[in-house]
């Protein structure tokens, strides 16, 4: 097991939990940078999709990662990539990708690309990584972890009010039960739930488990 240069924070979590808005208002309070690892697990989905692969097909799939080149960049703050040249991010929360992400995150080759720059990045950077692996399978060393859920309706109507189109409780039970890296909370995760809390307390709530934890917190600007 190799240790990470800097601290990261792993922050695991259903779908449509909130994950983002929390790990981003997180990452500004401490002045880490924010990686979405969803987006990546999305942005492989879509050039999937793109290039017309069937994404049920896993030695397909495993065979068009050879072919893939993903780049990762930090933009200050913010953690982006590029696959095959281009940046996906507008396609990444469309219908199709929702839709067929579940089923092309568990793909070994699939996982074995992304969790290999996923750990590189760690070396470059303080992180508050989001995700649904981090704290079991990227950075199970790490001491601080911490996972997001909410009711499955709370959740639903997170997304709905987003005008998405979202298969939430489907993908909560492909992401648990699929057999490479599923969801899990780590034992020593601290559980916080989106549905009780607003943004700010989430954030107090994981600063306190953080410092408990040994994590020096900066004074608030
Ligand atoms: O966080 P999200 O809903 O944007 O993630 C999209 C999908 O990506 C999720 O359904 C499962 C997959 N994923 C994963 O398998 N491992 C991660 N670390 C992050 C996401």
């Amino acid at each position: 097991m190799s240790f990470p240069l800097h601290p990261v924070i792993a922050l695991d979590g259903t779908a449509a939990s909130g994950k983002s808005t929390f790990a981003r208002a997180l990452a500004r309070r401490l002045a880490f940078v924010y990686v979405n690892t969803g987006a990546m697990y999305r942005g492989v989905t879509w050039y999937l999709l793109e290039k017309e692969i069937p994404v049920q097909d896993e030695a397909v799939v495993a065979q068009a990662m050879k072919e893939m080149k993903l780049e990762t960049r930090f933009r200050p703050g913010e953690f982006t990539f590029l696959i095959d040249g281009i940046d996906p991010q507008r396609h990444l929360r469309e219908g199709r990708v929702n839709q067929a992400v579940s089923a092309v995150s568990q793909v070994a080759e699939v996982r074995h690309l992304l969790v290999a720059e996923q750990r590189l990045l760690a070396d470059l950077s303080p992180l508050v990584m989001e995700g649904r692996d981090i704290g079991t399978v990227v950075f199970p060393e790490t001491p601080y972890k911490l996972f997001l859920d909410a009711d499955v309706e709370v959740r639903a109507a997170r997304r709905s009010h987003q005008g998405e189109t979202d298969m939430i409780r489907q993908r909560d039970i492909l992401d648990s039960q699929r057999r490479n890296s599923p969801l899990t909370l780590a034992p020593d995760a601290l559980s916080l739930d989106s549905g009780q809390d607003s943004v700010d307390t989430l954030v107090e709530k994981a600063l306190v488990h953080l410092a408990a934890k040994g994590l020096e917190i900066p004074v608030a600007s």
